[in-house]
């Protein structure tokens, strides 16, 4: 799919298809994350591909119930490792190019998925520990986010923006 066709497909999926996720399409949207810029390149994140029906369940209910997370076939959570980062950039690595290196490389994830004609969702509200307690995650590493990834169930209309004219400055703020 050509990229700003990519960018104004994208929705958020809630709802998903039975038909599992083909393989070479999850090792596509892997390789394309793969490539996201990460600050000194260090990459400080780790991921975990999660496909079993039970963890799933397990990441639903960490996610205060959202149950389109046990229905998705593949659901993707992006931890930062903020000890990766600081080896390097000490506070400001620790505290957000982690956090900045494993979101963009979702944000890419996500877009890999709609390109391959795939439906997902962003998950940001979990219980930090009691996701990196069901995927068994090192006490390094801290959750950032999660992907529901599939074939969508469902075409939700376009979500309204704020006009460019409000979140847009030109060359500075002004009172
Ligand atoms: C940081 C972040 C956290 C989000 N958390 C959730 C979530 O927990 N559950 C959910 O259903 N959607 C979540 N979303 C998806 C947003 O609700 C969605 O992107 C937004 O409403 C715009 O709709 P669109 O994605 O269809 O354009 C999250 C998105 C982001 C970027």
């Amino acid at each position: 799919m050509e990229f700003f066709n990519v960018i104004s497909t994208r929705r958020s999926i809630r709802t998903y298809q039975e038909t599992a996720v083909e393989h070479d399409k999850l090792e596509r949207i892997l390789a394309t994350l793969n490539m996201a810029p990460s600050a000194g390149d260090l990459q400080a994140y780790e991921i975990v591909v999660v496909q079993h029906a039970a963890a799933k369940h397990d990441l639903a209910a960490a996610a205060h119930g959202q149950g389109f997370l046990a229905q998705a076939p593949v659901v993707m959570v992006f931890f930062a490792d903020p000890s990766r980062s600081a080896a390097r950039y000490a506070v400001r690595g620790e505290k957000l190019f982690s956090i900045q290196d494993a979101t963009i490389a979702a944000s890419h994830a996500q877009l890999a998925a709609t390109a391959l004609g795939l439906g997902s969702c962003w998950v940001g509200a979990f219980d930090d520990r009691h996701v990196a307690e069901i995927l068994g995650a090192p006490a390094r590493l801290h959750p950032v986010c999660m992907l529901a990834i599939g074939y969508a169930a469902e075409r939700p209309v376009h979500t309204s923006r704020r006009p460019l004219s409000d979140l847009v400055h030109d060359e500075a703020f002004t009172s």
